[in-house]
């Protein structure tokens, strides 16, 4: 593996690790609102996040090399309403989608076809992700500032986090 694409894998980690905590920094607030089910779902969120970045480090040590963890930033979020917090959620996973779209051109460029291939799942994975975040926002939009409307997507959220 070239060693840039290498370097952009184990940033991608660090990306997606970051996601990690930046999804259970909302799940507590909203834990402890209490709003339960928007703090499920961002919960969940934050394990899926979690399988992500380890997807990526596993498919490296598969091709025999050394992850060196990088450090994770501290996820900065702004709380000020429920459509602030969403809209964050929504414009994080559009700049996941480039940082994988930007890896995928630079292993196609390279010719490294494992990676390319393996990247593919997360293109996939990254069209659910957008969908969810917006339907999330547009439902927050529509019902976030009315206090038994919001009660009701909690509960839903709730549902939908199984
Ligand atoms: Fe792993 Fe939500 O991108």
């Amino acid at each position: 593996m070239k060693d840039k694409i290498f370097k952009a894998l184990v940033e991608q980690i660090e990306h997606e690790f970051y996601s990690h905590l930046l999804y259970l920094s909302i799940s507590s607030h909203y834990e402890n609102i209490p709003l339960e089910g928007f703090s499920k779902w961002f919960r969940k969120q934050a394990q899926e996040e979690h399988t992500h970045g380890m997807k990526i480090y596993d498919y490296l040590l598969e091709r025999n090399l050394h992850v060196d963890l990088p450090a994770i930033p501290k996820p900065v979020v702004k709380y000020k309403s429920h459509e602030e917090i969403f809209d964050q959620a929504l414009k994080h996973e559009k700049k996941v989608t480039q940082w994988i779209y930007d890896i995928y051109e630079m292993a196609l460029k390279e010719r490294d076809h494992a990676t390319h291939v393996f990247l593919q799942w997360f293109i996939t994975e990254q069209v659910e992700e957008e969908k969810n975040a917006q339907d999330n926002l547009d439902q927050i939009r529509l019902f976030g500032e009315d206090k038994a409307a919001l009660l009701v997507l909690d509960q839903d959220f709730a549902k939908k986090a199984g």
